[in-house]
């Protein structure tokens, strides 16, 4: 049995957690700063890393109690060194060294993606080769792995991420922030009545969706300037579409080509309703590569993910040292 206790710390989550052997959670303590961020309309960087200070000693305490092991059980501290915001990073990177150091036990940094795609080990084991789609509020990749360890990422966004796309236009809708939830669930109400571009890309696996959002807030402009009233529900359901349309057909496209066994959705907009319904029905034309949705519980910031990733780190001789630091850009292993 192998132990391994993670930290996350990149945005705006406070999480420590023990996993067993990579699948089985013993404990996953999330202390989320959403409440304070919302007054801001957005995550505040240096709030966040003071707030994480304030936090992560208790977080880490609990997480041990709830676990039912000890330290002398942890084989080894996994923690998130990047991609994030420095000074959020900085403070789990600390922490890990400190208890590294106490409990005399190797360091393992992790990459906040690779956590995303391994959180689906917690619904399935994965089999290879294997197709992410990574979607959160800094991410939007399709990533090939051949096999374990081994990521390649053949497409990506080249402006703005899914994730931000839908918190910018929650905020120009007056949605508030978080915006990807607030969509999610008002789009449900909405009809096709607006009609938006659909996104142009250069590579056959890229994203972008910046001239999404500019077409949203112009077509709000247009409006008002005209005196009509914007049908909040509706655009934010013609949004979600397109945006949604653009993401399932590159990665249906993807699928095809490089015909993986699994197909897996990682990161934060994998808890999008809309999205979990297009993908199953999309899926249907490549019943070969089997689809795996990580459960709501860790499609957001948590450090079980990075516990998972962690182990399979762990067992290709990924190591830290005590001079390691946060890597606000850090790209996936192999990326150049
Ligand atoms: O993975 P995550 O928690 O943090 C990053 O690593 O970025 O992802 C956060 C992003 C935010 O942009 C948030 O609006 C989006 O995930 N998100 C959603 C939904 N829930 C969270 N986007 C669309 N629909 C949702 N239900
Ligand atoms: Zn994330």
């Amino acid at each position: 049995m192998r132990h391994i206790l993670a930290i996350e710390s990149s945005c705006d989550e406070t999480a420590c957690a023990v996993v067993r052997d990579g699948k089985e959670i013993l404990s996953n303590i999330v202390s989320s700063q959403i409440n304070v961020h919302t007054l801001y309309g957005g995550v505040v960087p240096e709030v966040a890393s003071r707030i994480h200070v304030e936090n992560i000693s208790a977080v880490i305490k609990e997480a041990i109690d709830r676990s039912g092991v000890t330290m002398e059980d942890i084989d080894a501290i996994a923690f998130t060194q990047g991609p994030g915001l420095i000074g959020s990073l900085h403070v789990g990177v600390m922490a890990a060294k400190t208890l590294a150091w106490q409990f005399d036990k190797p360091l393992v940094p992790v990459n906040h993606m690779c956590g995303h795609i391994y959180a689906n080990r917690f619904v399935s084991e994965l089999t290879f080769p294997l197709m992410a789609l990574v979607v959160s509020g800094g991410h939007t990749q399709l990533v090939f792995m051949e096999d374990e360890w081994d990521f390649k990422v053949i497409g990506e966004t080249t402006d703005d991420a899914i994730g931000e796309a839908y918190d910018k236009v929650s905020r120009v809708l007056g949605l508030g922030y978080p915006g990807g939830p607030a969509i999610d669930k008002i789009a449900r109400q909405g009809s096709l009545r607006y009609k938006l571009p659909l996104p142009k890309t250069h590579g056959r696996f890229d994203f972008s969706f910046s001239g999404l959002k500019t077409a949203v807030l112009q077509l709000i402009q247009r409006e008002e300037r005209k005196g009509e009233e914007i049908n909040v529900a509706d655009l934010a359901h013609c949004f979600q579409e397109t945006a949604l349309s653009l993401l399932t057909s590159r990665t249906l496209d993807a699928v095809g080509e490089y015909k993986p066994k699994m197909l897996v959705l990682a990161g934060g907009v994998a808890a999008n309703s809309r999205l979990r319904e297009l993908l199953p029905e999309l899926m249907k034309k490549y019943p070969e590569t089997k689809l795996v949705l990580p459960p709501m519980f860790c499609c957001t910031d948590n450090a079980a993910m990075i516990a998972a990733a962690g182990e399979v780190a762990l067992r290709h001789g990924v190591r830290g040292s005590f001079d390691c630091a946060a890597d606000p850009g850090l790209l996936m292993p192999g990326e150049e």
